[in-house]
């Protein structure tokens, strides 16, 4: 029943640790800015001049929870929005890695992707990989529950009903926003009531800067409906069509965002 085996297929290098830690350094904005654009003087020229270079980390598609060996608990996630925000991010020039769960799409040539099956994986590989972003966009649709034992083998029929006790696995998002400091941490809040009042919860437990609400109807769709929210509960913008034009305009409002208004 695995999809693809696990590992990590890297693409792209990161920045040099020294260029990281000016681009993330809390203090003093405007030199950063002019240091940045100096340190870039050589590189390859941006599209736009208002995008800054960044390396940023995304979740994407769904997280399986295994009961045995062959079966798993697990969303119908496509894992779209994700893949088209890496690959809008990789148009404005940016590093990106991507850590994505099992689906059916091919990474985006020129990131830096890691397979992952499990949230466990998924929240390793993003804790290992986060220090060496400037921030994440997590689209994935995490397993939120998981067994409390795994069968080994196969569970056989018993002939009536059963009962397996469920726990919750770790949110990889919030142990991201835990640890970010300097870093910007953006989520996804996947609402079906309450929306609003739900997804501002969910960015403040999590510590986001700013959150993404969509509905279910999102999953597995080509397209989507979005709405922007700011850490102060403001609606930033509104957004509707294919993932991947909802990926370019999120992608192109963060980049016009000053380094300062980010982290
Ligand atoms: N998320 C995560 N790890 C989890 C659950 C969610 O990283 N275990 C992330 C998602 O990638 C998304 C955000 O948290 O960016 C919100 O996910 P969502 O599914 O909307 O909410 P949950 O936290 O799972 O809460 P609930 O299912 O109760 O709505």
């Amino acid at each position: 029943m695995l999809g693809r085996p696990s590992g990590a297929g890297k693409c792209a290098r990161p920045r040099a640790e020294s260029a990281q830690q000016e681009l993330r350094s809390p203090e003093s904005p405007t030199p950063r800015k002019t240091r940045r654009a100096d340190a870039d003087a050589d590189a390859a020229p941006l599209r736009s001049p208002k995008i800054s270079p960044m390396r940023i980390l995304i979740t994407a598609g769904p997280t399986r929870e295994y009961l045995d060996d062959v079966r798993y608990l697990s969303n119908g996630s496509s894992g779209r929005m994700g893949y088209a925000i890496a690959q809008a991010a990789l148009n404005q020039g940016w590093q990106v890695v991507l850590v994505s769960g099992p689906v059916e799409l091919s990474a985006p040539p020129g990131c830096e992707f890691h397979q992952v099956i499990t949230t466990a994986q998924m929240k390793e590989a993003c804790e290992r990989l986060f220090p060496t972003c400037d921030g994440v966009i997590a689209t994935a649709a995490v397993c939120d529950y998981k067994p409390v034992v795994r069968v080994t083998g196969k569970l056989k029929k018993v002939g009536g009903p059963i009962t397996m006790e469920m726990i919750e696995t770790d949110d990889v998002l919030a142990g991201l926003g835990a640890i970010k400091e300097q870093r910007w941490v953006l989520g996804f809040a996947l609402e079906a009531q309450n929306p609003r009042e739900n997804a501002l919860q969910k960015l403040r437990r999590k510590n986001c800067n700013w959150i993404v609400l969509n509905s279910p109807t999102a999953i597995g769709s080509e397209e989507n409906s979005v709405e922007l929210i700011s850490a102060s509960g403001e609606t930033v913008a509104n957004w509707s069509g294919p993932k991947s034009r909802i990926a370019t305009s999120l992608i192109t409002w963060l980049s016009e965002q000053p380094a300062s208004g980010r982290a």
